[in-house]
């Protein structure tokens, strides 16, 4: 029963759908387990398309591959739809193929009034889709799940109930009815939408693995972002991390292999300590070179020097099995690549990625100097055709981590990437 994690090691945009865009093709599912519409992972097609999804787990554009939402995730039923609708428009039908959990938590309109009145977009840099406000809804037991959303009465009196509560001391009574005729009006068209989608995540999963399928469980955000483990309280309001996966679809905690994505220098979109950033020149050549701009906002992600503390920090928090490292190319051209091996604080080195955020804040980065490397990588498929260099970035980077490498990848389309590893290449990339 092959369950494959794959999990994002920094702070998300790490290239887990282009990752899972090469996996799922040999997948019978691909489910999603935490986050919401706050992902961005953007897939590059055989054509050169650019694919944006949110939602819907990056198995969705293999004919074949199921797709689920678990109970992890919060749903915004308008942007399933809408992103539905996007899908179709380019081509991607989803048939029967997309399962949505009942126990889904929904984001609705008050959830983005909330947001936007308590003023979490500017203070943390959220995505403003709603999702911190719908967490906190879930775990203060005042939730909507996607089976209440079914429930009309029930919907309508428990909307009521929270929006005049919770909103009470924000908005203004006409404001609050006009919140609540916004939210029955798009719940009354886009119930029956929902219904069609419904499937049991947990026995479906469950099933599919008793008859050794191939599933593969998706992350959104990344380990940093974790609620728990995550540079707190910058960080996003779900676990992205592997142990919260089996949780997230409703499987017992039985994972096989757990497949930690890391981009081979940082980036980080909101606010929040980010020790190892740089400005000026080289963080506009990154990320111009590397088209670092928000998936789901557009804004243009902060960049910074490879953080090895992080990425060794991470491995040990999902129990990462194999490390899929990312967007080797765009560092191709610069003289020396700067790697942070550990921090300095006050006379103490601190080999761990520090918890604190003010140590975080005051410590200092140790850094070691690589060689850099030049040339267009994008076309090269053998580990032997690598510059030396690129070669040794890879090298420390496992080596720091304790994890031997299975892919690097080397642009922005499914193949253009190195498979290290015969082993998980066999199990999860070409077996039958
Ligand atoms: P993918 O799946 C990068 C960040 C936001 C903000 C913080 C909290 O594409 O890797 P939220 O809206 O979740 O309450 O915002 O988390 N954030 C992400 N950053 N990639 C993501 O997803 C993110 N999802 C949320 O920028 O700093
Ligand atoms: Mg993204």
């Amino acid at each position: 029963m092959p369950v494959l994690v794959v999990v994002g090691l920094q702070w998300g945009d790490e290239g887990k759908g282009r990752v899972i865009h090469t996996l799922a093709r040999r997948a019978y599912a691909v489910a999603r387990y935490q986050g919401g519409n706050n992902a961005g992972h953007t897939l590059v097609l055989g054509n050169n398309e650019v694919l944006a999804l949110h939602l819907i787990p990056s198995g969705i554009v293999y004919p074949n591959v199921r797709c689920y939402i678990g109970n992890g995730v919060v749903v915004d039923p308008k942007a399933l739809y809408e992103e539905i609708g996007h899908l179709a428009k380019r081509g991607v039908r989803i048939g029967r193929r997309l399962g949505l959990s009942p126990l889904c938590h929904v984001i609705l309109p008050y959830h983005l009034s909330l947001e936007r009145y308590l003023g979490e977009g500017s203070r943390l840099g959220t995505t403003q889709r709603g999702i911190g406000p719908s967490y906190r809804d879930k775990i203060a037991r005042l939730g909507l799940r996607v089976l209440d959303y079914l429930n009309t009465p029930r919907f309508q009196e428990r909307v009521m109930a929270n929006v005049r509560e919770l909103l009470a001391p924000f908005a203004r009574p006409s404001e609050i009815r006009s919140i609540e005729r916004e939210t029955f009006e798009t719940q009354k068209k886009l119930a029956p939408f929902l219904k069609r989608l419904l499937a049991d995540v947990s026995i479906e999963i469950t099933d599919a693995l008793s008859r050794g399928r191939r599933v593969l469980l998706e992350s959104a955000q990344g380990t940093f972002l974790d609620v728990d483990f995550g540079t707190y309280p910058y960080v996003t309001s779900s676990n992205p991390v592997a142990g919260y996966a089996p949780c997230g679809v409703g499987i017992g905690p039985k994972i096989d292999a757990v497949l930690g994505v890391a981009k081979l220098f940082t980036t980080r979109v909101g606010e929040g300590p980010f020790p190892t950033e740089i400005h000026g020149a080289l963080a506009s050549q990154i990320r111009e070179t590397g088209l670092e701009y928000g998936a789901t906002t557009g804004r243009p992600r902060r960049i910074g020097h490879l953080d090895l503390t992080m990425i060794r920090k991470a491995c040990r928090l999902n129990g990462v099995t194999h490390l899929a490292l990312t967007k080797l190319d765009t560092l191709a051209g610069l003289a020396s690549l700067k790697v942070c091996v550990g921090y300095s604080w006050r006379g103490k080195i601190f080999k761990d990625f520090p918890d604190d955020p003010e140590i975080l804040a005051k410590a200092n980065p140790v850094y070691k100097e690589l060689p850099g490397f030049s040339g267009d990588l994008t076309s090269v498929k053998r580990w032997s055709d690598l510059p030396g260099a690129a070669k040794r970035l890879v090298d420390e980077t496992a080596a720091f981590a304790g994890v031997s490498p299975a892919i690097v990848s080397l642009g922005r389309k499914a193949d253009n990437q190195i498979v290290l590893d015969a082993g998980f290449a066999r199990e999860w990339l070409t077996g039958g």
